[in-house]
């Protein structure tokens, strides 16, 4: 039996997800509320029987591992892992992806190391404990202190039997380009140490405070960037808050160490922190798998707002409902719940959506109705731009129009020069993470990993069970790319990820070319239907362009046509053939 087999033997699909979710008995079947959207009423069911699970409101569904994968927000080998813990089932993986399994034992180690030198040492306590902090929350997010000492980390990893460029590797150790003897020392050097962990709750990095206070040295170190750690996809907190982010409905966003701690000390455990970098795209995918509602909880006076305008625009064009917590004046989160955790409390209750958060801030400078039209038209538009919900839009147009005195058409008319023309070279682009895998581009990124996973499958192989150039050849003829080269790009764990995915999707198959073949049909399909809405669009853009040369218009939207013609022909031509 597989270990796939075995976990499934082990594991029913009842057990699996009410780890996670209220779920109640509906006839054979169990009930609940979707945890992958929100709705009111329940259309998510769960089949013992069948060991499956199916939502009726957004068409998720699967078995225990796709179940896994996406609450987890994980990648198929990581839920084979986690299942595997839990169903007693020991899973090894072949090759090379043991190779990270040092990293995450340095870490481990040093999280160890640095949590015992805190202990021992009372001025770091007193100091952690003047800031609010209680003994629980420090055990819990196992911090820990790097005493001021050039190798004392080193030489307890040493002991262990680690070698030195695992440890640099690890992020933990800095290797000096001068000629001395020992040319490694440690990173960290007399700073509380705050361990950032992965989805799963494992160290990858750290960050760390200066300790005692130094204006001569940096006031935080982070881990750079290593083969566990990538700052712009992890969220500092985020194994801790992500089941009371989908319990609660939203996340709260902070900007700092001190800040989430203690936000979660006073129980907003949907509190997630960036660590030492802006917020991104893949940061915000996170926060998505579980709900659509951030609260930034940073400086909210005007200069601070306005430096995370970026960041809120990011959330905004994903969909994202976004509202700004107003802090007193001078106090960053950490201060504020020192001072007055119930006012942190009422303030999560009373943030605003950042729209009218702009609104009443231009609202409040009394500037004339002209200003005041100019100013909202400048700072505000530029926001309700980029909001991807149209409905939202229309919401907040009217909004505007009502207290500018402005006509609702006028706006939109600004409102459109703020919005970007997408371009229609950027097609398809490759997942940017496995997680990215909700809403409609999910079964899309699904697609086109199983055409990668394939290729880099078959590519590993010593002997390829089909003509691996023509199917390069197909996928070129698709979307005008090399595969190769697109392979290429992705990282090695991530491609690790495919091949491992695929090796096991395809063991099933008896008849290998046929299924490669509908495989590529489907990426076609999705990626002809990707690319005549985007024609589409252009095209209804043309159309409204009214002060452009009538002439050039008509031509470009003929053209248009034409190209919209050819590739619904060759969609119907691959539905036909599904169909046959
Ligand atoms: N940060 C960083 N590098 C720096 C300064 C800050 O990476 N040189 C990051 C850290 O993650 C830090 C956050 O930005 O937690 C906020 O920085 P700051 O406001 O300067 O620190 P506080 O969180 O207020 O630190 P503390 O409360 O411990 O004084
Ligand atoms: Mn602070």
């Amino acid at each position: 039996m597989t270990p796939v087999e075995q976990i499934k033997e082990r594991l029913s699909i009842i057990d699996v997800v009410s780890a996670y979710i209220k779920i109640e008995k509906a006839g054979v079947n169990f009930k609940a509320r979707c945890p992958f959207h929100n709705e009111r009423t329940a259309s998510f069911f769960v089949s013992p029987g069948r060991n499956t699970y199916h939502c009726f409101g957004c068409n998720r569904g699967g078995d225990i591992f796709s179940f896994v994968e996406e609450i987890e927000g994980v990648s198929f080998p990581e839920a084979l892992k986690i299942l595997g813990n839990k169903a007693g089932v020991n899973i090894d993986f072949k090759g090379p992806r043991n190779n990270n399994e040092i990293y995450y034992k340095i870490l481990e180690e040093a999280v160890k190391f640095y949590a015992e030198n805190l202990k021992n040492n009372d001025q770091a306590m007193n100091y952690l404990a003047s800031r609010g902090l209680n003994p629980k929350t420090i055990e819990e997010f196992k911090l820990g202190f790097a005493p001021n000492d050039w190798r004392i980390l080193l030489t307890q990893l040493r002991s262990k039997k680690i070698n030195d460029e695992s440890i640099e590797k690890a992020g933990l150790a800095i290797k000096s380009g001068k000629n001395i003897r020992d040319k490694y020392y440690d990173r960290f050097r007399s700073r509380i140490m705050f361990p950032i962990f992965d989805g799963q709750g494992r160290a990858i990095g750290f960050s760390g405070r200066i300790f005692p206070d130094d204006p001569k040295t940096s006031k935080y170190v982070n881990s750079p960037e290593t083969v566990l750690y990538n700052k712009s996809k992890i969220l500092y907190g985020y194994d801790k808050a992500k089941r009371e982010i989908l319990a609660k409905n939203f996340a709260i966003l902070v900007e700092g160490q001190m800040d989430l701690v203690l936000a979660h000390q006073v129980g907003s455990i949907n509190t997630v922190a960036v660590s030492g970098t802006a917020l991104t795209e893949d940061h915000i995918n996170l926060i998505k798998r579980f709900t659509d509602t951030l609260i930034f909880a940073f400086d909210s006076d005007e200069a601070g707002v306005n430096a995370s305008l970026r960041s809120f625009k990011i959330a905004l064009s994903k969909g994202m409902d976004i509202k700004v917590l107003s802090m007193p004046q001078g106090l960053d989160p950490a201060d504020y719940i020192l001072k007055d955790p119930d006012g942190w409390k009422r303030a999560i209750g009373e943030a605003k959506h950042i729209v009218d958060f702009y609104l009443d801030l231009v609202k409040s400078k009394g500037l004339s109705e002209r200003e005041f039209q100019k100013e909202i038209s400048k700072k505000v538009l530029p926001l309700v731009a980029t909001i991807e919900n149209k409905i939202d839009q229309a919401y907040f147009v009217k909004k505007i129009a009502n207290i500018t005195f402005l006509d609702e058409n006028s706006i939109r008319e600004e409102l459109a020069k703020n919005i970007a023309h997408g371009s229609p070279d950027a097609l398809v682009g490759i997942p940017t993470s496995p997680n990215e895998r909700r809403g409609p581009e999910a079964s899309k990124h699904k697609i086109i990993d199983k055409v990668l996973g394939f290729f880099v499958w078959q590519e590993a192989k010593s002997k390829q069970d089909i003509d691996l150039n023509s199917f390069q050849k197909r996928f070129k003829d698709i979307c005008g790319e090399e595969i190769k080269e697109r392979v290429s790009k992705i990282d090695l764990t991530k491609r690790q990820d495919l091949s491992f995915e695929a090796e096991i999707y395809w063991a099933q198959s008896n008849d290998l070319k046929q299924a490669i073949d509908e495989l590529l049909d489907n990426f076609e399909f999705e990626f002809l239907e990707d690319k005549l809405n985007k024609l589409m669009i252009l095209l209804k853009q043309i159309e409204s362009l009214i002060n452009t040369d009538k002439m050039k218009k008509e031509e470009e939207s003929t053209l248009l046509l034409k190209e919209c013609q050819q590739i619904i022909k060759r969609i119907n031509e691959i539905k036909n053939k599904r169909h046959k």
